[in-house]
Formats: C-alpha cells, sequence, structure tokens
C-alpha cells in the first residue's frame, strides 16, 4: 500500500487555507493509502513562539485533525518532536545538502524578510522536512502549492542519497489540489491566506465563530467590473471566493461560475459565507468534543509507538549506509 504524509505547523491557528489545502486532501486519500499526519512543532520555532501559546495550539491541531475528518484508525497521528530522529536524519540530510540548493527555497526569502534576526533554523527547515518526508518512505505528500519546493527539495536529498550509498529513500511526490493549492487572504487577494500574517481581516480561522467568518467574508476585496466570473490574473478576490466555494462543494470551477453568473457580489459573498460557515461550524463542534476527551493524547502515544519502531529501523539503515555508529 502506498504512503501518504503530511504535517500542519503550530506557528499559528489553522486557517481555512490550512484544511482546503493541508487536511482535506489526507481526509479524501484515507482510505485508499496508509496515512500519516504529524504535527511539525519543531518547525514551529523556526520563528519566536510563546511556549504557554505553542503548546495549547500542538494540542488544538491534533484536535482539528480529528475534527477535519482524519480518521484515528486510519491515521498515524503523532508530534514531530517526540520522535528524536526526525532531527537526526535531517542532520545527515544538511550534511548532504549544498548552500546554493537550501538558498533557492522562496519560502526561506519571503520569510526572512519578517524578522530583523533571522534565525539558522528557518535557513535549513526545508531539510528538517525532508527527513520527516524520507524517515517514512512516503509516496505522496499532500501539500499547498508553496510548500513544493520544499517537497522537490526532499526528492532531490533522496535522489542524491540513493546514488551515493544505494537505494535508501523513496522518492516522495508532492500531491497538490486541483482547486484551493493556494487560497488567497481576503483583504489582499494576491498574496497567500497564511496564518502568520499580522492582519487578521483576511484569514477565516477555523475556529473563528460565525459572525465573525461572515463579516470578514462581507468585506472581502473584490473589484468594481460587478461581473462574476473566474480569472485568477485579472480578479483575484472574485477567483479567490469561487475558489472557497467550489472547495468546499461538490462543484468544479466551471459549474461555481455558471451558478453565480447571474449574481451581485453581495450575493455571491453571502452563498460563500453560508458554505464556509456550514463547513466550519460542523468542524468545530467535533473539536470541542475532541478537546475535552482524552483522545487526543491516547492517538499521540499510540502514533508515537509505531512510528518510533517504523524510524528507528530506517535510522540504524541509514546510520549503516553513512559510516556511522557501530552498526
Ligand atoms: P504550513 O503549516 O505552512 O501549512 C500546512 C499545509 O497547509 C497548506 N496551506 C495552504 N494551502 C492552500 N492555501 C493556503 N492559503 C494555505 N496555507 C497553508 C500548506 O501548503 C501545507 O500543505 N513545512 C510545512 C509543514 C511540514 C510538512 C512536513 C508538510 C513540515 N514537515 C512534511 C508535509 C510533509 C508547513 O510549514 O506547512
Amino acid at each position: 500500500m502506498k504512503r501518504l504524509l503530511t504535517g500542519l505547523q503550530p506557528s499559528g491557528e489553522l486557517t481555512l487555507g490550512s484544511f482546503i489545502g493541508g487536511i482535506k486532501q489526507s481526509v479524501k486519500f484515507q482510505d485508499e493509502y496508509e496515512s500519516f499526519i504529524f504535527v511539525p512543532d519543531l518547525h514551529a520555532i523556526t520563528v519566536p513562539q510563546d511556549p504557554l501559546l505553542l503548546k495549547e495550539r500542538i494540542k488544538k491541531n491534533v484536535a482539528l485533525y480529528l475534527a477535519c475528518g482524519i480518521d484515528p484508525n486510519k491515521n498515524i497521528i503523532y508530534l514531530q518532536s517526540e520522535n528524536l530522529y526526525h532531527t537526526n536524519l535531517s542532520w545527515i540530510l544538511e550534511c548532504h545538502t549544498y548552500m546554493g540548493e537550501a538558498s533557492r527555497m522562496t519560502q526561506f526569502k519571503d520569510k526572512s524578510k519578517r524578522y530583523d534576526n533571522v534565525s539558522v533554523g528557518l535557513f535549513t527547515y526545508p531539510i528538517l522536512m525532508a527527513a520527516d518526508i524520507l524517515l517514512y518512505d512516503a509516496d505522496f505528500v499532500p501539500v499547498g502549492i508553496d510548500q513544493k519546493q520544499h517537497v522537490e527539495l526532499a526528492r532531490d536529498l533522496a535522489g542524491r542519497f540513493n546514488n551515493k550509498y544505494g537505494t535508501t529513500f523513496k522518492l516522495p511526490e508532492p500531491l497538490i489540489p486541483k482547486i484551493g493549492a493556494k487560497i488567497m487572504d481576503l483583504q489582499n487577494p494576491t498574496k497567500k491566506m497564511s496564518k502568520s500574517s499580522e492582519d487578521i481581516k483576511g484569514l477565516i480561522f477555523l475556529l473563528d465563530n460565525e459572525d465573525v467568518i461572515r463579516k470578514k467574508i462581507m468585506s472581502a476585496v473584490t473589484d468594481s467590473d460587478n461581473k462574476v466570473y473566474f480569472d485568477p490574473e485579472n480578479k483575484p478576490g472574485i477567483s479567490n471566493l469561487l475558489t472557497i466555494y467550489s472547495a468546499l462543494s461538490d462543484l468544479d470551477i466551471k459549474q461555481v461560475e455558471e451558478k453565480f453568473k447571474n449574481y451581485n457580489y453581495g450575493n455571491l459573498k453571502k452563498e460563500v459565507a453560508d458554505i464556509v460557515i456550514e463547513k466550519i461550524l460542523e468542524i468545530q463542534k467535533k473539536y470541542h468534543e475532541y478537546m475535552d476527551s482524552g483522545l487526543v493524547d491516547e492517538v499521540l502515544n499510540k502514533g508515537l509507538k509505531i512510528v518510533q519502531e517504523i524510524a528507528q529501523n530506517k535510522y540504524n539503515e541509514i546510520l549503516k549506509k553513512v559510516g556511522l555508529g557501530r552498526i
């Protein structure tokens, strides 16, 4: 059975973008593939974090995974920081990564502009991500478009390692959703909806209440054309709303365009708000149940046992090939 693996950083509250680009595909494929979903908490500290908030968000992430439809009986769910093999492998991979290729990562270029002091961890972050993926021989990595370059780096590193030491790693493939690979900020629709944005008016958080969601969608930035059709380049705001509707309904973009072609922007926004609220309230109901139960710890304990064993075997194989240790 092919393996699928993904994770969402607890660096901020999860958004509608995180759900559509990151979680939804894992839910869709959980019956078809052996599925791993983890919390990359070590990635979160590549930028400054408040320890108490971080701890709380780690638990919230897991409860949200479950509430979004990740079935704990079909997925192995765990925390990155609890399995030390991730960082061990990351070091070995760092020693096989060229400065030039690491310097080409566009997310580092963007994120490093936001901080006065940029950590070395922010620079090496894609290599830790490669370790997360390669440690488990994942075939597919469901991600939004912003993470595609990082999965490609993982693939390059796997290929380089295999060439040097003999076949060791699978070459992972990114699984990018056809619709919703990049949900845009509602206030700035040429920019990704990002959980770490400072202006939260353009973000829908999975834990926002109904009134807040409606208000944010009703005040989404659009254009003055007043015609509803899909054209991301010239009509980014409207196209983003159509994309959100499409991702949350069973309709493709053409069908959504057809449905709304005679709507004015106000009525379109109202229907988009309705479908977003319906989905998010459904998630929130389950989320509260899971937060109040012992289920989060239960699935994490079970997941950790499984991944530690898989990772230890893989890591021993790697040590041997590289000539490290005494095995
Ligand atoms: P992160 O936490 O930034 O985002 C989690 C997932 O959500 C997707 N995503 C979006 N998709 C569409 N539109 C958006 N506005 C949007 N915002 C976020 C992201 O593409 C991602 O799929 N480095 C990763 C976490 C990670 C990881 C891994 C992922 C660490 N190790 C191994 C997969 C495999 C990250 O920061 O994603």
